[in-house]
């Protein structure tokens, strides 16, 4: 009989130990998965932007969003592809490598989208010409804010402020000089070039012409007269940054896509179902850098012009590559303040650090603030990591061999850097951050891979032809 009591007695022991394990368990569990952020903000039913084969709501895509991954990290062939596969927006879209209109140009066109292709590299694979002086003339902007794009993108961050800021007012007065004196079909970047090229040669030759009254304004005059009563040094030296900022514009196709203006950027923002490519191969991003800046510059400012119906267009700009362009403070500016006017920039970049080093550490931190949606993915730096780790939080367990409570971070630093291939993080405002584990490009999505495998019907192009540089010293002799 106390054999059986025994027997009873131990059995429920172990029956308790059981059940206060497995109670010990919940508990430990539940807390770690409080963690994570919830994955319902993604579904095959919203529009916005793709992630994967599912897609963001329209309320969280209206605002901007930041993707971080080092090359071949699926950025193009997870998110930017597969976005213009799904939402129906309009794209405005930085295409370094020519792979994204390659993929959607066909599905794009079959879906009723009209296509435009602007190829700095290349004027004949272009449908259209954008000259930037034109844009500059109808805009809201003055020519200093147009010669401090050219400028800053030309110039080191740390060059002297005096060298930037009279390079800039130069290009300025220079900028002015062009639109009051000279015809309009000669307002072009390559003959802005030519001009301060001219000057640099034979300066004086342009007293006469500045001095004109009946075609110079008083201001534009007055600068010209204050900057030629400089050193020879400073002059001589101001005009070799201009050209050095103006170079990329002698460039015979970079000359002949911004010589023709054909491109209108008021007609996209208000039509349905439009695309544009902007486009340079891999290796002259960086030289066509003022060409894009330029573009995207004046795309923001025609959105944020005027109050746009309510009826517009959603503009997505999908700058995949962000290193491609240098706006200043009008890249975070335009990361918040487009969503009122009906837009949003997605962009792309290898590394935290790339951003640093072109903005300020400041101006890096705030474009990341302004981004609603954040991406992380694979591979990146660790220090970097450990900030998408601070940013997952910690959760608390209890140790019960010390008795104690005790934090660890939901995904350390270098967890988060050798995440798989199919693993990714999302930060969606400021909920918790969600750990996707099912990440996948368009290759892999066998709709995605159909649509991207519709070819791109021949296009339309409008004529490109080089620009006529009328010299004004040819002018100057004729006259004497
Ligand atoms: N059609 C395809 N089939 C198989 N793999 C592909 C295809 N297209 C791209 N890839 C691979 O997908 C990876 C991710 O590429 P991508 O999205 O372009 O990276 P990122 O844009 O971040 O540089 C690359 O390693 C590339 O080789
Ligand atoms: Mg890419």
């Amino acid at each position: 009989m106390q054999l059986l009591i025994d027997m009873i007695k131990i059995i429920a022991q172990s029956l308790a130990e059981v059940l206060g394990l497995g109670f010990n368990l919940l508990n430990k569990d539940h807390r770690l998965k409080a963690g994570y952020g919830s994955k319902r903000v993604l579904s095959k039913k919203h529009k916005g932007y793709g992630v994967g084969h599912l897609n963001l709501k329209m309320s969280d895509s209206d605002k901007s969003m930041l993707i971080v991954g080092p090359s071949g990290t699926g950025k193009s062939t997870c998110f930017y592809m597969n976005t213009m596969f799904s939402s129906d927006a309009n794209f405005a879209v930085l295409d370094g490598s020519g792979e994204l209109l390659k993929n959607n140009g066909g599905a794009l066109v079959e879906r009723g989208y009209t296509i435009y292709v602007i190829n700095a590299n290349n004027a004949d694979e272009s449908t259209d010409g954008w000259n930037p002086i034109k844009a500059l003339k109808t805009s809201s902007e003055n020519s200093k804010s147009f010669a401090t794009i050219l400028v800053n993108n030309a110039m080191k961050k740390t060059s002297d402020v005096f060298w930037n800021l009279s390079s800039i007012d130069t290009i300025a007065f220079f900028t002015d000089y062009m639109f009051e004196a000279l015809p309009e079909e000669e307002h072009t970047m390559f003959n802005l070039k030519n001009l301060l090229q001219d000057f640099a040669g034979n300066g004086e030759a342009f007293d006469k012409k500045f001095a004109d009254p009946n075609k110079v304004s008083d201001k534009t005059y007055r600068a010209y007269k204050s900057f030629v009563a400089s050193d020879v040094k400073i002059t001589s030296g101001v005009l070799a940054n201009c050209l050095a900022a103006l170079s990329v514009f002698d460039n015979p196709d970079v000359a002949r896509v911004t010589s023709t203006h054909t491109f209108s950027m008021e007609h996209f923002i208000n039509n349905e179902k439009q695309a544009v490519f902007i486009q340079n191969s891999v290796l002259s991003q960086e030289y066509l850098r003022p060409v894009n800046s330029l573009f995207f510059y004046f795309f923001w400012e025609t959105m944020m012009r005027d109050k746009r119906p309510e009826t517009s267009p959603l503009c997505m700009f999908l700058i995949d590559e962000a290193s491609s362009i240098y706006l200043g403070n009008m890249l975070p500016l335009a990361l918040v303040n487009l969503r009122k006017h009906f837009g949003t920039i997605c962009l792309g970049i290898q590394s935290f650090q790339q951003l640093q080093s072109m903005y300020s550490h400041e101006q890096a931190v705030n474009i990341l603030q302004n981004c609603h949606v954040k991406v992380f993915l694979r591979n990146l730096d660790i220090n970097f990591s450990k900030m998408i780790s601070d940013m997952l939080g910690a959760y608390t367990y209890r140790d019960d061999s010390s008795d104690s409570n005790r934090n660890r971070q939901l995904m350390p630093a270098d967890v988060i850097r050798s995440m798989k291939e199919n693993e990714c993080l999302l930060f969606v405002g400021g909920k918790r951050g969600v750990l996707i584990k099912n990440l996948k490009p368009f290759y892999k999505i066998k709709s995605y891979l159909k649509l991207s495998k519709i070819p791109m019907p021949v296009m339309a192009k409008s004529p490109l032809p080089m620009p006529e540089y009328v010299s004004d010293n040819a002018d100057t002799n004729d006259e004497l």
